[in-house]
């Protein structure tokens, strides 16, 4: 009998494709009549392009096509219902209007890509420049609107007989106020965004592009190019990071199709990593003020965290960073939240890797911090004392929630009771050491509207096919591990299909829900296709069992028995002629369930030190325990887990871009001058999952007499949870190694060096 290979180590069924080179990124796909296309970007962040000269590339080898703003023959339209959710606001090349700096305003066509980009270089253009809006301090303000949820932007909970939260702070014991301002940060996949369209006629395109949500992605690449949603067909097979950079259809993919269908030959757009940073997103620019009141023993009375981010013109993207931190962590009576952004002329920013709550995450779980050296409170007996068992802002319960859990496994394998609480109270030749906590807090949610399919074969395997994209996360082999589960055969007999859009949709790649969303849909796609070969053998010639009753039979581990006989389904298949059966997910699978709340939630323990005469921080022990439901492939989650304190170590010391805000250019835009942590910046990181399912979230259930695997249900979010609170645990650490309070990330040394 074969063992499920649920919470097992599996390694990725792509792997040796990838490190032996031998996976085929978009950029990698070849086309016959190939041309290539370089982009030419804006020099202003707001005006008009006034005229071009192009006389130059034109006359340079190989040209085949220059294209300028404002262009018509490229033929691109504007985006509208549910695909405008995931597309910019303006139409690529369509006006002389200049939104931001680095924003295509022209485009090469050429032989080869280094005659593209050689011909770019000669383009040059003239402006009518106007005074670019830059900073988040800048008027004018809006209110945010809701969250991807629908949550409200603003939230206002007060205990009967409190006028305001203001007064309920000023009623506090003690009250802590910190004000939290960071720079952008980039998504910097691995992967450059690369693009090739290829063009049967002028009505239907098949294009090679990495996207987080195929389905979506395609939809909104139908309308830029004026077709039928089914004329675009997207393929995503293998992609090198995503992180919210490739959730959005940014100017590249519509500029290349429409390049290729005006020139009748295939082409190929690969951005360069200086084009990466800013046409394809970042994560905003933000201040957050965090109020925290409590009595003398750390016990809370009032949470009031306030964000100011940006709303870029071109963007319709939501940043609400105190929501699924300040509105979901901590149990207090009085609690306020609010997100404001500012209209800002710069490029587009869109999630990106916990996009609210890590940033929302550091503010709040360093208030904490600062609240428990406030009351001499045991940071992490301070967060026990203000567990939340509802949801603060809805009074809901969770799913499954065991944070408190993750508190005590995290402080024992970290060895927390063997702390100093006084700062600077731990030296060891040139450097302080000390160390921190902080919690993590990630939503999960269910998702309706995508399907899976599977085929039984007449050779005893089985094709599960969804359109899903993997990142990179180990999603192909998540559909071949849940899937070898539910039919109950091994993995080696499960092909994964996925990665394109002729495939039943597939789940996002986003939010951190890629596995609890999918997972389900294949449970019920092998419970409808074992339906279907009971049906099937007692209806058709050639079955043994033809003329029976289906209630008959029962499936077990790929093998039909029934009245005193049993047979592979693969045999079953073959003496009735057929070459396999296929059937999909039902589709109203993913609806929410009301009455709960859904989240991932953990605990970092870390240990810093800091050079006492250049203010060098070294993160030298991190402990990370997560409440992440079942753990389907406990390789690949680890990595996730891992991944994500990685990008915290990173928030926390290393990653920022600046903005010129006289020009709204971006300072920073390779890999040189924006900093992200290497190996020598990351110690071995203790990664511990609870592995306690979470069946609401991916149920029902079934009855347990069911002939699929159930084992597989239960997984929840996991991929961006590492990042949430990481970066607050390292700066904690700090302050307890230093006595120094940073509150505008990253801690460089310049930060610590002048008061060591
Ligand atoms: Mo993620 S930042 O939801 O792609």
């Amino acid at each position: 009998m074969p063992r499920s290979p649920v919470g097992r180590e599996t390694d990725r069924v792509d792997g040796r494709l990838k490190v032996t080179g031998a996976a085929e990124y978009s950029g990698d796909y070849r086309a016959p009549g190939l041309a290539h296309a370089h982009l030419v970007t804006s020099t202003i962040a707001r005006g008009k392009v006034t005229g071009f000269d192009t006389a130059a590339a034109l006359a340079s080898p190989g040209v085949l096509r220059v294209h300028t703003a404002p262009n018509n023959p490229l033929r691109l339209y504007g985006i509208t219902g549910q695909a405008a959710a995931f597309a910019e606001t303006y139409i690529p090349m369509k006006s002389d209007e200049v939104h931001f700096h680095g924003q295509a305003i022209a485009m090469v066509v050429a032989e080869t890509p280094e005659q593209a980009r050689d011909a770019a270089a000669l383009v040059t253009a003239t402006y009518e420049v106007l005074q670019p809006r830059t900073s988040v301090t800048d008027e004018p303000r809006v209110p945010a609107g809701p969250t991807i949820s629908g949550a409200p932007s603003s939230l206002n909970i007060l205990a009967p007989g409190v006028g305001s939260i203001d007064a309920a702070l000023a009623a506090s014991d003690v009250v802590v106020e910190a004000e939290f301002h960071q720079n952008m940060q980039h998504h910097v996949a691995m992967e450059p965004h690369a693009v090739l369209a290829v063009w049967e006629g002028d009505d239907r395109v098949t294009l090679h592009a990495g996207a987080q949500i195929p389905s979506a992605y395609a939809l909104g690449v139908s309308q830029r190019l004026g077709l039928p949603a089914p004329n675009v067909r997207l393929i995503t097979k293998y992609v090198g990071g995503g992180f919210g950079a490739r959730v959005v259809l940014w100017s590249d993919t519509p500029l290349a199709a429409a390049a290729a269908r005006e020139l009748g030959r295939p082409v190929r757009l690969v951005l360069t990593r200086e084009q990466m940073f800013t046409l394809t997103g970042h994560r905003s620019h933000l201040t957050q003020t965090v109020r925290l009141g409590a009595s003398r023993d750390g016990v809370l009375n009032a949470l009031s965290h306030r964000s100011v981010a940006e709303r870029p013109t071109t963007m319709s993207f939501t940043m609400t960073p105190a929501h699924s931190t300040s509105d979901a962590l901590y149990r207090t009576p009085n609690l306020h939240v609010d997100a404001r952004m500012a209209v800002l002329d710069i490029p587009g920013s869109r999630a990106m890797r916990g996009p609210n709550e890590a940033p929302g995450g550091f503010a709040l779980e360093t208030a904490m911090d600062e609240l428990a050296v406030a009351t001499g409170v045991d940071p992490v007996e301070l967060r026990l004392r203000n567990y939340a068992t509802t949801s603060p802002s809805t009074n809901l319960p969770w799913s499954s929630k065991h944070l408190d859990e993750c508190y005590r496994v995290g402080a024992e394998r970290f060895g927390w009771a063997n702390r100093s609480a006084t700062p600077r109270a731990r030296v060891d030749g040139q450097w302080l050491y000390g160390t921190g906590m902080a919690t993590a807090i990630y939503p999960a949610a269910r998702r309706a509207g995508f399907a899976v399919g599977i085929r039984l074969r007449e050779d005893d395997t089985a094709v599960v096919s969804t359109g899903v994209s993997d990142l990179g996360t180990g999603g192909a082999t998540v559909v071949a591990i849940s899937g070898a589960d539910a039919l109950g055969i091994p993995m080696q007999r499960i092909t994964p299909e996925i990665s394109d859009t002729y495939l039943p949709p597939g789940a996002p790649a986003v939010g951190s829900s890629n596995t609890h969303a999918t997972v389900p849909l294949v449970v019920d796609a092998a419970r409808n296709v074992i339906a279907e070969l009971k049906r099937v053998a007692v209806t058709e010639n050639g079955s043994p069992w033809q003329g029976a009753d289906a209630s008959d039979l029962r499936y077990e581990r790929g093998i039909l028995h029934g009245l005193g006989r049993s047979m592979t389904f693969g045999r079953l298949l073959a003496a009735i002629g057929s070459p396999g059966i296929y059937m999909e997910s039902s589709p109203l699978l993913g609806a929410p369930i009301p009455g709960y709340v859904h989240h991932s939630f953990g605990a970092h323990f870390c240990e810093v030190r800091v050079n006492r005469f250049t203010g060098e921080a070294r993160v030298t022990r991190f402990t990370t325990v997560a409440d992440v439901g079942r753990v389907i492939n406990a390789k690949a989650a680890r990595s996730q887990l891992v991944g994500g304190v990685i990008f915290g170590i990173g928030h926390a010391l290393l990653e920022e871009n600046h903005l010129e805000l006289s020009t709204g250019r971006l300072a920073g835009s390779t890999l040189a001058d924006y900093l992200v942590p290497v190996n020598a910046d990351i110690p071995d990181i203790d990664v511990h999952m609870l592995n306690r399912p979470d069946p609401l979230l991916t149920g029902p259930l079934g009855d347990g007499t069911e002939e699929v695997g159930t084992a597989s249900l239960g997984a929840r979010g996991l991929g961006e949870i590492g990042t949430v609170g990481s970066a607050a645990a390292v700066g904690n650490a700090v302050y307890n190694a230093t006595g120094i309070r940073v509150h505008n990330v990253p801690i460089t040394p310049d930060k610590l060096v002048e008061h060591l």
